[in-house]
């Protein structure tokens, strides 16, 4: 049986993925609504990432994402306005389910980093909130 961690911040989880080796090596797969909450629409990814350079620093309107380390590793900072949690991404065999309106950072890239994210919609950048206070606003708490 799959065995998700509960994550403190709204909806966030860390999703323990599906993996089977062999001597042939290691293969996991993500189906959409059985693994993740949500049908992927994008699928994108950061890699080439300079050392100590910061990626994300937003939060979406209604965008949901699964972030997974393919290679090398990264932390990002999840908050909903109230608890923050930073999560290490070091496996491809596990991914960061991040819900809409979470602000999130990543950071401390490792040389030679992939970062894959399933994304629930296509680009929008009318659903980026990429200023702190009207995130907090968004959220539902006053800045
Ligand atoms: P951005 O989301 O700000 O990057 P990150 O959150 O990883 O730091 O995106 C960087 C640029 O790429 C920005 O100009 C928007 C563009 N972009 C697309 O055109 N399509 C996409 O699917 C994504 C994720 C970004």
């Amino acid at each position: 049986m799959l065995v998700n961690d509960y994550i403190p911040v709204t909806h966030c989880q860390r999703i323990i993925l599906p993996k089977i080796g062999d001597n042939r090596g290691d293969l996991s797969f993500i189906e959409s609504g059985n693994h993740i909450p949500f049908s992927i629409e994008r699928i994108y990814y950061i890699y080439n990432i300079p050392d100590k350079q910061l990626r994300g620093a937003h939060a979406h309107r209604e965008l949901k994402q699964l972030i997974i380390s393919l290679s090398g590793s990264f932390c990002v900072q999840l908050d909903d306005g109230k608890n923050k949690h930073t999560a290490h991404l070091d496996s491809p065999s596990e991914g960061l389910l991040i819900s809409n309106l979470v602000w999130r950072e990543l950071y401390n890239f490792s040389e030679n980093a992939i970062c894959l994210v399933l994304a629930s919609h296509k680009y929008d950048e009318s659903d980026y909130i990429r200023n702190y206070s009207d995130f907090l606003e968004a959220a539902g708490f006053a800045s």
